[in-house]
């Protein structure tokens, strides 16, 4: 009897605690682990937006990058993480394409995480290095269909967006080239600014100021549309590349278990972040799109990953590339 008092009493405590710990989130900084490397794509969003929550929240988004597999390495660290309201992930498509990428995922995106909200969403662009012997894209084709054994394209590993770019725009042209998968764009781009690697699909929030600054070649964007920033590229589709579309989208992701009330607090820091102006700036000059305010909503996010799933399992099936 002595025992079940003692018990009640310290389970009381311990919720009561944990109460106060939820109310008053947060109390230490907060880390959002970013899976690729710093400097490129994900990590320009994640610090980004970092820096704008950090102001509302007034605790210091602390970007941690842990690299490989495609990203699949941050993910499974993130899933397996305490869900205590420190650690939160961005990702983007590639949580919906490792499931068929991987034959054995040691995470599941849709059951091992919260899901806190979507965010921007950037276009693609296909470069090539800025002495590739093709001006246009016509050009590019022809000269990849002949030289096909000589020329590499850079990825930063399954699971990346320039990996299912690279992937699609092979399979489109019916080319097989060598990959060189780096552990995020930011090294592959310098590859192919030092002439290391050909051809690189990439995101424009890294793309854009290389190619005003005319360091490598750009051959199309991988949008239905044209996108603002890059008002003279030319789309992929309107080349010739029929239905070719490839658009980044983010997600931000906790541990599952994670508690609601810091969740929705979170939801709110991201919400309030990407109508920053700060924010709407940087997104708008690196060509990003911020999500319409309505579907910001961990629903929203947990039903969008349901159907990028569905959309790219059977796409990425076709091309047959997988790791165990
Ligand atoms: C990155 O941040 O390096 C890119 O998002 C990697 C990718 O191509 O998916």
């Amino acid at each position: 009897m002595k025992f079940k008092r003692t018990l009640i009493t310290l389970v009381g405590v311990a919720s009561a605690a944990l109460a106060h710990a939820q109310a008053n989130w947060p109390t230490k900084p907060i880390t959002l682990v970013v899976p690729f490397a710093a400097g490129g794509p994900t990590d320009v969003v994640a610090r980004t937006l970092g820096a704008s929550m950090t102001k509302s929240l007034g605790q210091t988004v602390v970007i941690e990058n842990k690299l490989g597999a495609g990203g699949t390495v941050a993910a499974n660290y993130v899933a397996k993480a305490a869900p205590d309201g420190y650690t939160f992930f961005i990702h983007h498509n590639g949580m919906a394409t490792a499931p068929a990428l991987y034959r054995k995922l040691a995470f599941d995106p849709l059951k091992d995480f919260e899901f806190v909200s979507q965010a921007v969403e950037v276009p693609m662009t296909l470069l090539a290095r800025k002495d590739f012997p093709a001006n246009n894209l016509p050009e590019m084709i022809a000269y990849i269909k002949a030289n096909q054994a000589k020329i590499n394209l850079a990825n930063a590993g399954l699971g990346a967006v320039s990996q299912l770019c690279g992937m699609l725009f092979q399979r489109a042209i019916g080319v097989q080239l060598t990959e060189v998968p780096f552990q995020g764009t930011a090294p592959a781009m310098n590859a192919l600014l030092g002439g290391q690697v050909d051809v690189l699909c990439d995101q424009t929030t890294q793309t854009v100021p290389q190619i005003k600054a005319g360091s490598v070649k750009l051959y199309g964007v991988t949008t239905k549309a044209r996108v603002k920033v890059l008002p003279n590229a030319p789309t992929l589709a309107e080349q010739g590349l029929k239905d070719f579309e490839v658009v980044v989208w983010h997600g931000i992701y906790a541990p599952k278990g994670t508690p609601k009330p810091v969740i929705e607090r979170m939801n709110m820091a991201v919400r309030t972040a990407l109508k920053d102006p700060d924010v709407i700036k940087r997104m708008d000059d690196l060509g990003a799109e911020i999500v319409p305010d309505a579907t910001n909503t961990p629903d929203a996010l947990h039903h969008w990953l349901q159907s990028e799933i569905g959309k790219w399992g059977p796409v990425i099936k076709a091309g047959g590339k997988f790791a165990d």
